[in-house]
């Protein structure tokens, strides 16, 4: 049954029909907008995530020009750990860089719970978007206790995860601790944004894809759960990169959509997570600068394969490269709104 009532990207999370197939990416806002390079001009990036005006502007600006049918809250994920006072600074071209990394139990200290009081910036800027958004619901998100972990534990973006998967199966009890400590901040991060009238969440395991599955059930999910156990009053969207072989047990977690990269399908995925979860993805964002018939074509396939899912939200399987030209990303939007529900009827009839 279509239900108008709900905005589309509500719909499809909830597995009812939506009134077209809902489409946002994963690092919209920011990045490949000159609208957003001229906002952020003299303002760091966590500087610019702690005042309101600026964050609504941003977040704002890829719904204004491509017409997503989401806007997700311009932040990141380090921004409740700097909050709660731990050394954390964003270099350009690097990414999160530690002070000084977690390598015992005396460095848990700093990890105190995170209190809205923390972040009254956030509740500010979630109050300003959501008058300014209607219909539009914005996705609140936060980072996974293991991908918190692997920053904080290398001190800064790794290829391996060699320290903090050593603290994983080498000290459990350290790790236990530190996870739970995230757990808690996280779940505490998606609460603000919610009680501020954020409608739906995602959580970002983006590193998770790096574990087995014997390491990713035993001391990642039950602290990714236990995250996702205290915001289910919205839909939760669970993703990850390169995360095929953890799709089952990330759905497990707690997921009420499951985010998929590029590498699988979206009808292996929603096979794989037991057929009655949404799934969101999964257009590769290599292929963003492919000539637009080759884009265009790849697109279909997505909605096509999205359709073996009893709901799909249409994403790229990971975030907007920087040197995107945002029109193409205006066109997706349009291609989706004008064949999605078409192209997903034909495949669900044939
Ligand atoms: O790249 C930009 O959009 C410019 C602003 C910026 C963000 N984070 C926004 C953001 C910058 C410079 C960062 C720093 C940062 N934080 C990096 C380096 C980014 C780069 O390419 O220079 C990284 C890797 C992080 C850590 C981080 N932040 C992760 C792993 C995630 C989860 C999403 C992912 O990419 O896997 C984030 C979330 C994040 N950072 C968001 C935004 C606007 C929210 C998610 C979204 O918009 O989809």
């Amino acid at each position: 049954m279509t239900d108008t009532a709900l905005a589309p990207l509500l719909a499809a999370a909830a597995s009812t029909e939506p009134t077209r197939i809902p489409v946002w990416f994963m690092r919209q806002a920011g990045r490949s907008l000159p609208e957003y390079r001229q906002v952020r001009t003299g303002h760091s990036m966590l500087e610019s995530c702690a005042n309101p005006e600026l964050v609504t502007e941003i977040t704002l600006q890829p719904v204004r020009r491509h017409r997503v049918d989401a806007a997700i809250f311009y932040s990141d994920i380090m921004v409740p750990l700097r909050a709660i006072g731990v050394g954390v600074d964003i270099q350009s071209g690097v990414g999160p860089v530690i002070e000084k990394p977690i390598r015992g139990p005396e460095d848990l200290q700093v990890l105190r719970p995170l209190e809205p009081e923390d972040v009254t910036y956030v509740t500010e800027a979630v109050r300003m978007l959501v008058a300014e958004l209607g219909e539009t619901p914005l996705i609140g998100f936060a980072g996974a206790p293991f991908t918190l972990a692997s920053y904080l534990v290398e001190g800064g973006p790794s290829k391996d995860y060699r320290r903090t998967k050593a603290m994983m199966v080498a000290r459990p009890d350290l790790w236990n601790d530190l996870c739970a400590r995230l757990a808690a901040i996280s779940a505490a991060f998606l609460r603000v944004q919610i009680d501020a009238g954020a409608r739906c969440v995602q959580l970002f395991d983006s590193w998770a894809g790096s574990l087995s599955r014997q390491d990713y059930t035993a001391h990642v999910m039950p602290h990714s759960a236990s995250v996702l156990a205290r915001v289910d009053d919205v839909p939760r969207i669970h993703f990850g990169v390169g995360t095929g072989e953890l799709l089952a047990d990330m759905t497990r977690a707690g997921a009420d959509v499951i985010g998929v990269d590029w590498r699988i399908s979206l009808d292996e995925a929603a096979e794989r997570v037991g057929g009655r979860t949404p799934v969101q993805g999964n257009i590769d964002p290599a292929l963003l600068g492919a000539p637009w018939p080759v884009l265009a074509q790849r697109v279909r396939d997505v909605i096509r394969a999205g359709a073996h899912a009893p709901g799909h939200i249409v994403n790229l399987g990971h975030g907007v490269p920087p040197d995107t030209d945002p029109a193409v990303l205006t066109r997706i939007v349009d291609l989706v709104h004008a064949e999605g529900l078409g192209l997903r009827a034909e495949e669900r009839a044939a």
